[in-house]
């Protein structure tokens, strides 16, 4: 004959579903991110953002832990069972081998930036060739750069895999969602690994289409005002990055006037300083 259950014998079954299926539910969002961290990989070894080993992801997975790809092995070829988990101080919780010698760069960005939901580290060849020359990306030349990254500023030397990188991007990660590396290549983040993804993508293109620029006479750099109207669009394409003009150090009008830091310069000022000439006779703002 069937017991009637109790009230505090229903309630516990009740609550002991509820938490199977909220297992059930962490083990799925747990596989799609393998799944999607091994697309990535795939996809920036298919187009040479990455060669041999080089490179590393990761998503958090909830507040306390993150996936991360592993050391010294090709993220083109990454299966899910190869990603390990790791709480926010590193420790490996689950799979085998070592996290990514970069693990305290990725978790810088987790510790200062409650938004980030992902990060992407590369070394595509044009970006990583301006971080070798010790140029920033921080003039304002194309409109889908300015409107969803701003400047790309350019994080000081320091040795990977230590502390001394995270000092050197300490200062830039609050500001910034894509950042080049000197001597080194790029960390992008987002809120979730596509948005991470496109950034290191559009980095890349807009660094080829920069050095392109370069060989043609240099590029035309857009005014202040124009800036700041492309940063007022932000929110008409849901970009929710804050900032105004100041975000991006180098327009036509600080060309003009010479005022800019000679770290990001090197020889292309001439060039540079052509297209703000051509700019200020060809646009009714600049009086
Ligand atoms: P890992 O294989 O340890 O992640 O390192 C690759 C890399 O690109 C270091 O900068």
């Amino acid at each position: 004959m069937r017991r009637c259950e109790s009230g505090a014998e229903k309630a516990g079954v009740d609550i002991q579903r509820a938490e199977t299926r909220q297992r059930h539910r962490s083990a799925a969002v747990e596989s799609e991110l393998r799944r999607q961290i091994c697309n990535v990989g795939r996809s920036m070894y298919r187009r040479g953002l990455v060669v041999a080993c080089e490179g590393n992801l990761s998503v958090r997975i909830d507040p306390e832990r993150i996936l991360v790809t592993p050391t010294a092995v090709c993220k083109g070829h990454l299966a899910p069972q190869d990603l390990l988990v790791t709480d926010l101080n590193g420790i490996v919780k689950r799979g085998a081998g070592r996290p990514s010698s970069e693990i305290l760069m990725h978790l810088l960005f987790y510790r200062l930036r409650p938004d980030v939901q992902a990060i992407c580290h590369a070394h595509p060849p044009t970006a990583t060739a301006f971080a070798v020359a010790g140029r920033a990306l921080d003039e304002a030349v194309l409109p889908e750069v300015i409107v969803n990254l701003g400047t790309i500023p350019l994080a000081p030397y320091g040795t990977p895999g230590t502390w001394e990188l995270c000092e050197s991007l300490e200062p830039l990660v609050a500001t910034h969602d894509a950042i080049l590396l000197q001597n080194h290549g790029v960390v992008t983040c987002g809120g979730d690994l596509a948005a991470a993804y496109q950034r290191l993508e559009t980095v890349e293109r807009f660094a080829q289409i920069l050095l392109t620029a370069q060989f043609l006479g240099g590029p035309h750099v857009l005014s202040g005002l124009n800036v700041q109207k492309l940063i007022a669009a932000r929110s008409f394409y849901g970009v929710s990055r804050a900032g105004d003009s100041s975000e991006l150090r180098i327009t036509s009008e600080s060309l003009a006037g010479g005022n800019i830091g000679s770290f990001s310069r090197r020889s292309s000022n001439a060039g540079l300083a052509k297209g703000a000439a051509k700019e200020s006779h060809s646009l009714p703002f600049n009086g």
